[in-house]
Parts: structure tokens; C-alpha cells; sequence
């Protein structure tokens, strides 16, 4: 069995546990939970058959887990502060606030530790696909990398950018280009809902090139994501639309599934396919 830790019991890290508990995740132990907030990881552990023990400081849970692998489903400042001491003790880490990955600085040192330490760093695709075709086009040149994110506008109320533009999310009747520019940008602007770009730029053509638009669509019920790629290859168009994860509306229900396939195909030993 793998031993695999949490950090972050929300509405990715609580569903992901509960698959774990269930058996869903083959060869999978959920052996730790942390959270800063103490009721997120009582909960949690509260409904689980299997009890990890849980933790509220980091340090502690660090030392104290037991992991081999450790998933980030907590925040992009939290993913910055955690991932490179969780590699340096040795385990295994995916990241789910992926968007952390656009800051330079962060990557290199990351990629640097986890290669000393001969670890993995997983990114699940999150709440887009098609990934693996950008990664194949990108060898022979890629012209342009698009991604449009139309979410409902109480999901961006918390965001910085959002708060600064529009004075309520209740005051949208029709929808509103929110954001057009690189994902280098949106994932400071939007830390909490773009995460796919970051996902889509590493895969592709950086984030500095990766042109993301954002709009805020009081008109719409899912969060519709659409990947427009132009290259060598030919054209690419996907559309995506993603129902919202019951607890949390920000989140697409698809990048917990992600993040739930991303582990089980690291640790199962089956075929990988598509990746
Ligand atoms: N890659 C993708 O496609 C994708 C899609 C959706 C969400 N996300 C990202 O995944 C992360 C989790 O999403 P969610 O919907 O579960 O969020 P959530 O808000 O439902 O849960 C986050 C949990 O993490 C905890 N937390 C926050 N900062 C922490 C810290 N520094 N240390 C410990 N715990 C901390 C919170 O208390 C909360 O319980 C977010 O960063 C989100 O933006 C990525």
C-alpha cells in the first residue's frame, strides 16, 4: 500500500479522501490530513471509515506522517510554502493550486529539489483535458495557445481582481470579459479559479505566451472552459463544461476526478494511457 497524506480537507481534498476510503484508489492508504483550519480536517476525518490521524500545523504533520506521497489541495500560497519541504523529506507531492507553478522563481526550485531528491512532482490536467495532444503539437512549434474560462460571477467575488472591477457579483446581468491577457497574470489576479491555465501554459508554451480570457456569465450553470491551440499540427479546439463541485462553486467536479486518476495511475503500476 501507498501511503499518501492531505493538505487541505475542502472540497477537493474531502472528496479525494473519501475515494481513497473507499477503495477507489487501488493500493492507496490515506495515512494524514492537515489543514490550518481545525474543523475542516475534524470533519473530514469524522466521515472516513479508515482514520489518518489529522493535524493542524505543518511542521508537525511533516514530521509526524509517515507519507510517501503528499497531495496539495489547499491554496497556490500554501503549495509555494509546502511542496519543496515535503520533497525534501523525501515524499512524492502533486499539486492541485498548479497555478503556484507560473511564479519562476518557485519552479526552478522546485524542479532543482525534486530532482536531488529523485522525487515526483504530479500536476493533474485539473478541470481541462487535452493536454497530451499540447505536449505532442509543442514539438513541432506551437503559433498560439488560448484558454477562455466563463464561470458564474459569485465565483470570482473573492478574487482580488474581481473585487477591484465589478462592485457585486449580483449586479452582472450579462456576461463580462473580466480578464484578457497572460496566465502569468491571471493566476495572481485569480488565484483561487484559473488554476487550469497554469496547467495548459506547462504543458504548452509557458505562461507568458498562454493567452487566457475570463469572463464572469451570469447566463450559465457550468464552468465552460475552451482550449483553442493553432501549430504545426493543425488546429485544436475543446470545449469543456464542467459542473461546479457541490461544496465549492469555484471548482470543477472534473478536477477532483483528476486528481483521483493522476494518483491512482502513479501508484497502481497499470498502463499509463494518455499521458
Ligand atoms: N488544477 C485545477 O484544475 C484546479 C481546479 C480547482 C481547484 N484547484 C485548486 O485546488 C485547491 C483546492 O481547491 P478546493 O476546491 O478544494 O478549495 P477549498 O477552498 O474547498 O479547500 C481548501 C482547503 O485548504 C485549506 N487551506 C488553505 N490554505 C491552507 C494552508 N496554507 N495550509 C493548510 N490548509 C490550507 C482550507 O482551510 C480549506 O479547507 C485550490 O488552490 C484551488 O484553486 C485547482
Amino acid at each position: 500500500m501507498v501511503r499518501v497524506g492531505l493538505i487541505g480537507c475542502g472540497a477537493i481534498g474531502s472528496t479525494l479522501a473519501k475515494a481513497i476510503d473507499s477503495g477507489e484508489v487501488n493500493n492507496a492508504d490515506l495515512v494524514a490530513v492537515f489543514d490550518l483550519i481545525g474543523d475542516q480536517a475534524n470533519d473530514l476525518v469524522g466521515k472516513l471509515k479508515k482514520k489518518p490521524k489529522k493535524y493542524h500545523e505543518f511542521n508537525s504533520f511533516l514530521r509526524n506522517s509517515d507519507a510517501e506521497i503528499i497531495v496539495e489541495a489547499a491554496s497556490q500560497e500554501a503549495a509555494i510554502i509546502y511542496s519543496e519541504k515535503v520533497i525534501a523529506s523525501g515524499m512524492d507531492i502533486l499539486i492541485m493550486s498548479a497555478g503556484a507553478l507560473l511564479d519562476k522563481e518557485f519552479l526552478s526550485r522546485i524542479k532543482e529539489t525534486a530532482k536531488k531528491n529523485n522525487k515526483k512532482v504530479l500536476v493533474p490536467s485539473g478541470a481541462i483535458g487535452g493536454l497530451d495532444a499540447v505536449k505532442a503539437a509543442k514539438y513541432e512549434g506551437l503559433e498560439r495557445v488560448v484558454l477562455t474560462i466563463r464561470k458564474k460571477p459569485e465565483s470570482f467575488k473573492d478574487s482580488p481582481h474581481f473585487k477591484s472591477t465589478v462592485k457585486s457579483h449580483s449586479d452582472l446581468d450579462k456576461p463580462k470579459v473580466l480578464f484578457q491577457g497572460c496566465a502569468n497574470d491571471a493566476v495572481k489576479l485569480f488565484p483561487a479559479n484559473v488554476n487550469v491555465s497554469a496547467s495548459l501554459s506547462l504543458a504548452g508554451i509557458g505562461g507568458k505566451n498562454t493567452v487566457v480570457r475570463i469572463i464572469a456569465d451570469p447566463t450559465i450553470t457550468t464552468n465552460i472552459h475552451e482550449i483553442s491551440i493553432k501549430g504545426k499540427f493543425g488546429k485544436l479546439k475543446i470545449q469543456l463544461e464542467n459542473y461546479t463541485h457541490p461544496s465549492n462553486p469555484k471548482t470543477s467536479y472534473l478536477a477532483v476526478l483528476s486528481a483521483i486518476e493522476t494518483l491512482r495511475s502513479n501508484i497502481s503500476g497499470n498502463i499509463k494511457v494518455g499521458t
